[in-house]
């Protein structure tokens, strides 16, 4: 098999990696891909959807595919469909679950879909006045995408006022602010949830979690991740099977009844409340970082497994993994999640090709005139590693890392502390 990856960031370079181990495939080829999936296949320098498709006319390969939230709200699917060749990953009419909240959350109210309690907002006088009367915390988002940086946690009255002007007045997002979601704030433990899916069959994967503020013990602002784990401890099949019946399964049935029969990856945020899992949000892809652990512990062929969801033939198919941990970290740039410089060299990438149990997954880079990588975005790369169990994987991880340099590199310190507690 031939295939095509749209996208450049660390989810897709980790599923690369794991399709490259599989016999079936002969090629992987990127649009644009980064300078860690050049040492994979071969990167395409286009990124438009009408570029791609031009590209696939004279370029026939057997699946295409993204991990980019951005290219399936812009209808890729639909696009390549109409080229008739195979994509993994739902319509733009199926992934509106996840580049529109205000349609997911309207969309989980109507199919019984435990969530918090919320309210949609056009007008930002009376999402003004709505939070004078409301009690704090307070969850603001804007409704479109925003790179995951699109949630904001208000502890008081100002900092609501505040995340309101700058969404729907400054559009610090754009038109993805346009819109915003107001919603109950809710505590809990915090897991990503990933089931592959036919239109109508979900096979669940275990649970992982992310690490979404900056700074360590859940500290700064939301980010796009900061580092992952998988499996989580204390996560047991008795909450899976909630979540499946509760979250996963009345999503699917509900896009099908929908006229929207959704293939590829849904991907709850989901949080274990006292009274019982709630979804926080409905994604339609790979999590990132998510996929840069799961990729670690999946045993199945992965090709097998998306043609299997493109043929609807995921009933009755198993899904295999390693029983072992994985610890991934997020190394960024100083200034992420703001503005952050480009071009910086990143060293120490060749210190790892002889570890099995360590992978470097890249994003935010790229290769620079003189042929030597340095980033190109925020969130730089992802150093993850395996374990028997949770602490080892935590450890390799932190020591891979040491070996990553670059000019005001960070990176949480704690990614899967906090689990620790209730690993047995
Ligand atoms: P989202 O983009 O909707 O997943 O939100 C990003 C992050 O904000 C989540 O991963 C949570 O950590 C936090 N968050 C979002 N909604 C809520 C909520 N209703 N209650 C508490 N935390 C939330
Ligand atoms: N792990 C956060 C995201 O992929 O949106």
């Amino acid at each position: 098999m031939k295939i095509l990856i749209v996208g450049r960031n660390g989810n897709e370079h980790a599923l690369a990696w794991k399709l490259h181990q599989s016999a079936k495939v002969s090629k992987i080829y990127f649009a644009p891909g980064n300078a860690g999936t050049a040492t994979i296949g071969e990167n395409i320098p286009i990124t438009r959807i009408s570029e791609i498709v031009d590209w696939l006319k004279i370029n026939m390969v057997d699946l295409v595919l993204t991990g980019s939230a951005e290219y399936l709200a812009e209808g890729l699917a639909d696009e390549i469909e109409k080229l008739e060749l195979p994509f993994f990953g739902p319509t733009k009419a199926a992934a509106q679950i996840e580049w529109s909240k205000s349609f997911a959350k309207n969309f989980m109210r109507t199919n019984g879909i435990p969530t918090a309690a919320f309210e949609i907002f056009n007008d930002v006088e009376k999402a003004k006045q709505y939070v004078k009367n409301q009690s704090f915390p307070l969850v603001i988002k804007a409704d479109g995408l925003a790179f995951g940086l699109g949630a904001v946690v208000a502890k008081n009255l100002q900092e609501a006022e505040l995340a309101l002007h700058n969404m729907m007045v400054k559009k610090i997002f754009g038109d993805a602010g346009k819109t915003v979601v107001i919603e109950e704030f809710l505590e809990g433990r915090e897991i990503s949830i990933h089931a592959f899916c036919d239109g109508e069959n979900a096979v669940l994967f275990p649970a992982s979690q992310d690490h979404k503020r900056l700074l360590d013990d859940d500290k700064g602002p939301n980010t796009g991740g900061m580092g992952s784990i998988v499996p989580v401890p204390g996560i047991t099949s008795e909450i899976m099977n909630e979540i499946k019946e509760k979250i996963v399964l009345p999503t699917l049935s509900g896009l099908k009844r929908n006229g929207r029969p959704f293939i590829g990856i849904l991907y709850p945020g989901v949080i274990i409340t006292p009274n019982g899992p709630m979804a926080l949000e409905l994604n339609a892809r790979f999590g990132d970082p998510e996929a840069q652990s799961y990729m670690r512990i999946l045993k199945t062929d992965l090709a097998d497994i998306f043609l299997a969801c493109i043929n609807g033939n995921l009933k009755n198919y198993s899904i295999e993994w390693v029983e072992q941990f994985v610890c991934c970290i997020i190394a960024a740039t100083e200034d992420y999640p703001g503005k952050h410089k480009k071009g910086i060299i990143i060293d120490g990438l060749a210190a790892f090709d002889a570890d099995p149990c360590v992978a470097i997954f890249q994003s935010g880079t790229t290769i620079s005139d003189c042929g030597i990588v340095v980033n190109s975005r925020g969130r730089v790369l992802a150093v993850s590693a395996i374990g028997n169990d949770l602490n080892s994987a935590i450890s390799r991880a932190y020591e891979a890392l040491e070996k990553i340099k670059f000019e005001g590199m960070q990176f949480r310190t704690d990614i899967g502390r906090k689990a620790l507690m209730y690993h047995t």
